[in-house]
């Protein structure tokens, strides 16, 4: 039996993240396109890494469920990585909602009812959270702890009253963070942490399907304009995720981590600010 880490999303970052953390680990990676799953598992196979492939949504708790029941086959569950998600030009707002908002936790928490003493998580966040107005106390509360089964019936959830994709990409990541720290403090109750990392624009498939979607211009001017004047890297995500789910990182829980070039700060004070276009 090995230490297993559960890779949800087989993309890019997810790839990045299991690659850095993952060696002599028995390494499950589940993703709704099996193509993907395998492919990611063949890179890693050929790579060195032990590693199985899955189908697997993360917006149905059963299959969450068969999922993390797989990875128990070959050993504790020490290492969550959580990295599948879909974008505003990728899906409507109820698979956004569906997906990175409900899918991530039921994740959350079905991995914390498991995951071993000393264990660790990080799930995929991302700056449109950030760039969100303060939502109050009220509504960031049920964020972070209304049911799952719940939250897609919150009055301010509903479809009907979100204007769009990306409004719903916003509201699921600000509740990937708030899930977070409430979840922390279960995983907690298990000598485990959990955190989240929000990043800007990371050149992945996903980023690509934005910059040649209806929002490209707006994001070939974000990453032109911010303070580290270029998009990043999958690998340079791996680097805060490794602080994260390693030792260094054992004071580190319920937090969330910006790594956006300094794009936020410049939508807040500098040239990217919406009325200095
Ligand atoms: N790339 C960026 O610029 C960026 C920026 C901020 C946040 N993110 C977030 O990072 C995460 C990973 O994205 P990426 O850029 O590596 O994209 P990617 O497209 O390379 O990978 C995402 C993977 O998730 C899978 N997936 C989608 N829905 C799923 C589901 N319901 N169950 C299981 N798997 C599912 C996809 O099939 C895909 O393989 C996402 O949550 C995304 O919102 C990405």
């Amino acid at each position: 039996m090995k230490d297993v880490l559960l890779l949800t999303g087989a993309g890019q970052i997810g790839m990045a993240i299991a690659r850095r953390v993952g060696a002599g680990m028995k390494i499950v990676v589940g993703d709704r396109k099996i193509e993907n799953a395998r492919r990611t598992a063949k890179i890693m196979m050929d790579a060195g890494f032990d590693v199985a492939s899955m189908e697997m949504d993360i917006s149905s708790r059963d299959a969450v469920r068969k999922f993390i029941a797989e990875g128990q086959r070959h050993g504790e569950i020490a290492m969550l990585v959580n990295a599948a998600g879909v974008s505003p030009s990728q899906a409507s707002t109820e698979d956004i909602l569906r997906v990175d908002l409900y899918g991530t936790a039921v994740l959350l928490e079905e991995v914390g009812k498991v995951v071993k003493k000393g264990g660790a998580g990080v799930t995929i966040s991302s700056q449109s959270g950030h760039r969100m107005e303060a939502l109050g106390a009220e509504k960031d509360e049920l964020l972070a702890c209304a049911p799952c089964e719940k939250l897609l019936e919150l009055d301010f959830l509903r479809p009907c009253n979100i204007p769009d994709t990306l409004r719903a990409y916003q509201l699921a990541k600000r509740c990937n963070v708030r899930r977070v720290m409430a979840e922390a403090v279960k995983w907690g109750e298990r000598g485990a942490r959990i955190n989240s990392i929000s990043p800007g624009i990371i050149v992945t498939p996903l980023a690509l399907d934005e910059f040649n979607g209806p929002r490209g211009d707006f994001y070939k001017n974000m990453f032109a304009r911010c303070p580290a004047g270029r998009p990043g890297t999958a690998d340079e995500v791996a680097n805060v995720a490794e602080l994260l789910l390693g030792p260094q990182g054992a004071f580190i829980t319920g937090a969330d981590f910006l790594i956006d070039g300094g794009a936020t700060a410049s939508f807040f004070y500098g040239p990217l600010r919406p009325e200095s276009k």
